[in-house]
């Protein structure tokens, strides 16, 4: 695996207080990479290490499997804070100074006005677009250059959510077109929604890292009921699919050693002369796992 990102106890102190502490992020080529913790907890701060705004106190980064140099920089596209935008001139026209400013030619400006869909909008003045076509605009003007990586903090923030989903989606289908991405956010639900990777951090402390779904995973649990409960109970006991089993109310709630269908659970009671009245599966709620994980 290409590792586009390495931190190694990556540290900051702002006077006494300790931003960051020893976080060591690893990040491949190809993924959506979250950066998730609550407001406070050291996002904006990685983020600007990583791309040389302010330096760390100790620990280290590699980009692209080197240390940070000016070749690699330009591997990068990065939105840290909204950029200033002249209301009054046309996305064309932003984009044209973007350019120059970052010594791109003018002939990629199609390209990423197509990319975010305000190809047909390029002539409207800044100042006409909703919030999240200026978003948009913004990310944009972050593809300029054609990078390889693309940085971006709360990229959704203040968007309504027909915005957000705009956002979302592009996120998505830049990443289909071989960019890594690592986008930092607070919300639970975006980096479930869009993310592949996430690394969670609370206090400036790396809490876990890896892959969505094993990190935010559902345990699979079911809610049983039967004729006879008693009967029930005996046969979920006996059988070590079945980890741990809770009564609640008239039901038990079973929590699952690993997912199986519904069909092979009802299957199993049946053979043991157990007709169920009732099987539903239940989903741990993430926003619960999330608090468990930060709290
Ligand atoms: N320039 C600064 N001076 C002093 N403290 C700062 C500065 N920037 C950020 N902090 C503090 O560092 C901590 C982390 O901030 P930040 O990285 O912005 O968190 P996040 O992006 O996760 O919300 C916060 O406690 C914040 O108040
Ligand atoms: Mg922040």
């Amino acid at each position: 695996m290409t590792k586009v990102l390495t931190t190694d106890n990556l540290s900051k102190k702002y006077g006494l207080l300790k931003v960051l502490n020893g976080v060591s992020l690893s990040v491949e080529k190809g993924s959506i990479f979250g950066i998730l913790g609550p407001n406070g907890s050291g996002k904006t701060t990685t983020l600007s290490i990583l791309l040389d705004v302010i330096p760390q106190e100790s620990g280290s980064f590699q980009w692209f499997e080197e240390a940070p140099n000016y070749q690699n920089r330009k591997r990068i596209g990065a939105l840290l804070e909204t950029p200033n935008f002249y209301p009054y001139l046309s996305a064309e026209k932003n984009l044209q100074i973007a350019a120059q400013i970052k010594g791109i030619p003018y002939t990629e400006i199609e390209g990423v006005l197509k990319t975010v869909g305000l190809f047909e909008r390029k002539n409207d003045h800044f100042e006409t677009f909703s919030l999240g076509m200026k978003q948009r605009l913004a990310i944009a003007s972050a593809l300029l250059g054609n990078p390889e990586v693309l940085l971006l903090d709360e990229p959704t923030n203040g968007l309504d959510p027909q915005g957000i989903a705009e956002i979302r989606n592009l996120i998505q289908s830049v990443a289909e077109k071989g960019l890594t991405i690592i986008l930092a956010s607070h919300m639970l639900d975006e980096v479930e929604k869009v993310c592949s990777h996430v690394a969670i951090i609370k206090k400036g402390v790396l809490l876990v890292q890896g892959k969505v779904d094993e990190i935010l995973s559902q345990e699979p649990m079911v809610e049983l009921k039967a004729e006879n409960m008693d009967a029930l109970l005996v046969a979920l006991k006996e059988n070590p699919l079945f980890i741990e089993i809770k009564k609640e109310l008239d039901k038990y709630v079973v929590k699952l050693s690993k997912s199986i269908s519904n069909a092979e659970i009802n299957q199993y009671l049946f053979n043991k002369g157990i007709p169920l009245t009732h099987l539903a599966s239940r989903k741990k709620n993430l926003e619960k796992q999330f608090l468990e994980l930060t709290n």
